[in-house]
């Protein structure tokens, strides 16, 4: 921290502690102990008020070492907090009020009671997760748990409005950030494939890829459409391949709405069938496609997708899906 950082932060605390009980105040720069939910340099809405009105799940604004921080209270007798995901903190800290919601940008996000319980259980599965012999697996868990329903107005407000479109040409920048981070797809590929096949102008497109972009121009959710016989495998037909939406925009029915932009796509491009597989064990893609009309296809084909793709070293069950795309 800067000097001119380090004097701002005193004179915010001092701001603060000077707030009369029962009053609400808008700080900034409360720390990472609520990330994945805030950034260092988004704001919280704090209602003045001491320890004896917080309760476990509640998020508080302490004073610690001199500086504003923004923990979740795990207990209250005795005294314990902890950051969203992370181990508890040390005993200490200053309670200076209860943070009633959060600022991200334009987006304000109301933290109201409700959200105690499943806060507190967030803390704890992310506090159990640092005592834990296989971490990565513990903090997919606390991922999931993160990114699951209770989450889904806040995670609304973060993510803002979405277009669901085919990707073009010029989308090659968001398609390779999104990959990057996201999928298992090389550079060179997709590139290829949206300069060749997916991104050119009507009649010639062949295939199809289509993204959720948020207003800044980021995909949040992706998933195309084409023929396995590009790498070789034995199959015919097009077939869905990486559908991924981004953990944060979960459960906004993005996946469905991808698909039905590709479905229409394939159904345009004269085709009568669309197939996908997916890992038996995976229960929201199965869902995801179960939901949109996809059947499961009949053993013959199954056994020739598993074999295709056993073929290559992979090993996991797959359920392989038809759809009939009528006229
Ligand atoms: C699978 C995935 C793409 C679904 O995306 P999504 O945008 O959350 O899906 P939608 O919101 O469109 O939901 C479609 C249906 O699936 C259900 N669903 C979604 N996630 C679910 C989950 N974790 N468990 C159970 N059902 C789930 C939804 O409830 C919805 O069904 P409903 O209409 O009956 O409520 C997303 O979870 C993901 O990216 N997973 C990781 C990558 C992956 O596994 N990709 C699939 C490879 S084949």
């Amino acid at each position: 921290m800067t000097s001119r950082e380090a004097s701002s932060a005193e004179v915010m605390v001092d701001v603060v502690e000077a707030l009369p009980l029962g009053q609400r105040l808008w700080v900034r720069g409360v720390g990472r102990g609520l990330s994945p939910l805030l950034r260092p340099r988004d704001s919280v809405r704090v209602l003045r008020c001491g320890p004896g009105l917080l309760a476990p799940g509640d998020v508080v604004l302490l004073r610690q070492d001199g500086e504003l921080t923004a923990r979740v209270v795990m207990s209250t007798a005795p005294w314990r907090t902890g950051p969203l995901m992370g181990p508890p903190d040390e005993p200490g800290g200053v309670a200076l009020g209860r943070v009633v919601a959060l600022r991200r940008g334009r987006w304000v996000m109301p933290l109201p009671r409700p959200f105690r319980p499943a806060l507190w259980m967030a803390q704890q599965a992310a506090s159990s997760a640092w005592a834990w012999p296989q971490p990565r697996l513990v903090s997919r868990n606390v991922r999931n748990f993160l990114y699951a329903g209770w989450s889904l107005p806040l995670r609304r407000r973060m993510v803002g409005t979405l277009e669901v479109r085919l990707l073009l040409a010029g989308d090659l920048d968001a398609l390779l950030a999104f990959a990057e981070e996201r999928l298992v797809v090389t550079p060179s590929f997709l590139r290829r494939q949206l300069r060749d096949r997916w991104g050119v102008p009507e009649p010639a497109r062949r295939g199809a890829a289509a993204g959720a972009f948020d207003a800044s121009g980021r995909l949040q959710g992706f998933a195309w459409v084409d023929s396995y016989r590009q790498e070789g495998l034995n199959l015919e037909g097009p077939w869905v391949r990486s559908l991924v939406v981004a953990p944060r925009a979960r459960l906004m029915g993005l996946a469905t709405r991808i698909l039905h932009v590709l479905m229409a796509e394939v159904r345009r491009q004269g085709e009568a069938r669309l197939y996908a597989d997916v890992d038996e064990g995976n229960a929201a893609s199965l869902r995801t496609f179960e939901r949109l009309g996809f059947q499961r296809a009949d053993a013959k084909l199954t056994q020739q997708a598993n074999e295709a793709w056993d073929a290559t070293g992979d090993s996991a069950r797959l359920v392989v899906f038809e759809l009939p795309l009528g006229a």
